[in-house]
């Protein structure tokens, strides 16, 4: 069992992060989650006061936070400057901010060249993001771009957070548009990405799908 990279990206709601980790665990690898990182990130500019539109202030402080990841599929973790962020970095304050965050270069660079250290390290690693088959993994060995209806994934999240589902459309709205009309890296489907619709599909059946194709590539 060799190298294996496979690279999924996607709209929030999804089901990108749970059809991930299912996938790394099946396949006995590790599992990136660089949207926690794009988070964590967020996190400490709200702790520090600088204000998330400060393109210049946002990069220096992503300069000086410590970044760790864990990459274990069973128990993803990550912490900011040694601090377990793991719940905060789900919460609406940071949800609020991380489109913006997430649109500064510097900030892409710096956490775009540690998510290819992880990955190299790694050698087998599910990873997902919004630019993971375009930009950090081009090479990957899988592709895969989730979708789904913008009711189901509204529906989906606002479960998941146990939050208002009209409040919680009206963001998915927000930061779809923000992703994909960003200047630096927005969301796209990568041309040889394998297209999935999974409003009508269980999760199971994706990560199945997922396997047999990479059963077919070898
Ligand atoms: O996947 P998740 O919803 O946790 O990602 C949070 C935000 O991080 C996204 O809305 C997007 O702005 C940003 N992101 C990104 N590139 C990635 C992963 C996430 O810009 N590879």
């Amino acid at each position: 069992t060799g190298r294996c990279v496979v690279a999924v990206d996607g709209p929030s709601g999804s089901g990108k992060s749970t059809v991930s980790r299912r996938l790394a665990s099946a396949l006995g690898a590790r599992y990136l989650d660089t949207g926690a990182m794009y988070r964590a990130v967020t996190w400490a500019v709200l702790r520090s006061g600088v204000d998330p539109q400060d393109a210049e202030g946002v990069a220096k402080v992503a300069g000086e936070t410590d970044l760790k990841i864990g990459v274990d599929p069973e128990a993803p973790s990550v912490t900011a400057d040694g601090i377990a962020v793991d719940r905060e970095i789900r919460g609406p304050e940071v949800t609020a901010a991380v489109s913006a965050v997430s649109a500064v270069p510097a900030v892409r660079e710096l956490l775009v060249a540690q998510q290819r250290e992880m990955i190299d390290a790694a050698g087998r690693i599910v990873v997902e993001g919004r630019d993971i088959g375009f930009v950090v993994a081009p090479d990957a060995d899988l592709k895969v771009y989730l979708t789904a209806s913008a009711e189901a994934r509204a529906q989906r999240r606002s479960v998941e957070n146990a939050a208002d589902l009209t409040a919680t459309a009206a963001d998915l709205a927000r930061r779809d548009r923000l992703d994909s009309t960003r200047a630096a890296d927005p969301l796209r489907r990568a041309p040889d990405a394998v297209v999935l619709d999974t409003t009508a599909l269980g999760i199971d059946e994706v990560v199945v799908r997922l396997r047999d194709l990479l059963t077919e590539r070898r």
